[in-house]
């Protein structure tokens, strides 16, 4: 069913919010129990549709799943003859493209999707390609599909780097397959994420041999086998970031559990230099603003620089600064969809290349909006928390594969935001008995007007 957000702006979020598991985490470790043998328990999965996804083409793949009663994940590989990633699955979630490495690895044959472009860019896959092929795959393309096939792969030196930098897929894909190579791989110009390093410690709890993760030069001894494991997947810095990005921007006082120092380190500089107070705890970051903010250039680059996915809520928060921003995106040159709805309510951004040079404006104004990705949506809820009036956001679907039901966390802080179904009828019939009396008059203004549903 479609549903959209109805956000009634001016409430300073305020409380304490504990983040959940990290999608990006979870991803490719849940891919990776392909190449175990065992039982893996996984805490701290975050249950999105993305991961949904993940266990139905595991399943597929001979991966049998089930949620324990404290929320654990529970996996074993129970039959190891599959071998293909299909189109209806891919098109859904690129991150399928995590089955290549360790079907190759584990089973000496994947036949995955090929995965297309999405809003965000082109996305390539040539490097994990190259990654495969030096550890010694044979590789074609079918009819849409990568084919790769090796009775064994053989460890070697591979230079990971690419036009954009390092990538995280990339090297995931080539850390997971290396893993059970015979002989040593080493990756230079690794991708350095916190992902990859919880990856690789969630494999060396299964017994694999790698050593350098989180830095760009990332060695793996083959084993022969990897066991089951019991392991807690680390919480999602960009989730965080966006409560943290939330609390400054409505001038709010809350306090992000699950928020580490050293995964934020580029979003804490950005927002001091912006005028918000910042408390750093060991697990948690305590945020406080009077809503006043200095302008700041803003570079979106691999870790440990600004994450490109918090670059569109970082812009919604420079939009409301005093002079003027310049966000430079360094990872997706194309990534500024959601400039054009900024500015439908009300911010001035102005797109020039990889560059959003934004002027400050004294304030955002409530209106219908497009959601266009993940993090473009999460942007456009956070405007919608600073606008005057109501915003109204569409296509919310793109956030529900990131964040999980956001607008609960966000109402535990004080927000006024409610998830109502696209059409008509059912929208008002769902509305919240919260829901203040002015979000329920302007709901009714717009099943008039009715054009939107
Ligand atoms: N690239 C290549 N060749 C490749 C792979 C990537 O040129 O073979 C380029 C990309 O086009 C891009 C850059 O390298 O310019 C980095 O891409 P990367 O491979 O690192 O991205 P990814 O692994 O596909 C992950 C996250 C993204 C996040 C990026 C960058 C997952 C499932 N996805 O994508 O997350 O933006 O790293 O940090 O982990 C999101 O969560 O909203 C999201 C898009």
């Amino acid at each position: 069913m479609l549903e959209k957000f109805f956000v009634h702006g001016g409430t300073p979020l305020v409380g304490t919010v504990r983040v959940n598991g990290s999608k990006n985490a979870a991803l490719p470790i849940l891919y990776s129990v392909l190449l175990t043998r065992g039982t893996t328990v996984l805490h701290n999965i975050p249950p999105l549709c993305d991961v949904t996804s993940t266990l139905e083409l595991l399943a597929d793949l001979g991966v049998k799943s089930g949620r324990r009663p404290d929320g654990a994940l529970e996996l074993e590989v129970v039959k190891e003859d599959g071998f293909e990633a299909p189109y209806e699955l891919v098109r859904k979630m690129r991150a399928s493209i995590y089955a290549l490495g360790p079907l190759l690895a584990k089973r000496g044959r994947a036949r995955v999707s090929r995965p297309g472009g999405c809003n965000i860019g082109v996305r390539p896959i040539d490097l994990h390609l190259k990654g495969m092929l030096a550890l010694g795959a044979r590789i074609a393309n079918e009819q849409g599909y990568v084919v790769a096939e090796a009775p064994y792969l053989t460890g070697r030196r591979i230079y990971l780097g690419g036009a954009s930098g390092s990538t995280v897929s990339g090297t995931a894909n080539v850390i997971m397959a290396a893993a059970l190579a015979r002989g040593t791989t080493v990756i230079d110009h690794a991708a350095c994420e916190p992902e990859i390093v919880d990856l690789a410690n969630y494999l060396n709890a299964c017994g694999a041999g790698i050593a350098g993760a989180g830095t760009p030069v990332v060695t793996i001894e083959g084993v022969r086998e990897l066991h089951g494991s019991e392991y807690r997947v680390m919480s999602d810095r960009i989730e965080a970031g966006t409560f943290m990005i939330g609390a400054a921007l409505t001038a709010g006082d809350v306090r992000v559990e699950g928020a580490r120092f050293e995964h934020l380190a580029a979003l804490i500089d950005a927002l001091e230099a912006a005028g918000v107070s910042l408390q750093v705890e060991d697990d948690a970051v305590h945020v406080t603003s009077d809503g006043d903010f200095r302008p700041v250039d803003v570079t979106a680059l691999p870790y440990p620089g600004f994450p490109t996915d918090l670059q569109s809520q970082i812009t919604v928060l420079l939009s409301l600064a005093g002079g003027i921003s310049v966000v430079t995106e360094k990872i997706y040159p194309d990534r500024f969809i959601h400039v054009a709805e900024l500015n439908r309510l009300g911010a001035n951004i102005r797109k020039e290349g990889n560059l959003a040079i934004i002027h400050g404006v004294e304030r955002l104004s409530g209106a219908p909006v497009m959601a266009s990705d993940l993090r473009a949506s999460a942007c456009l809820v956070l405007a919608g928390l600073v606008a005057d009036g109501v915003t109204e956001i569409n296509r919310i679907y793109h956030i529900d594969r990131g964040y999980h039901r956001i607008e609960e966390s966000l109402k535990e802080l004080g927000a006024v935001i409610d998830r109502v179904p696209a059409d008509a009828d059912s929208a008002l019939l769902s509305l919240s008995p919260a829901a203040s009396p002015a979000l329920r008059e302007k709901l009714v203004e717009y099943l008039r007007s009715a054009t939107s549903f």
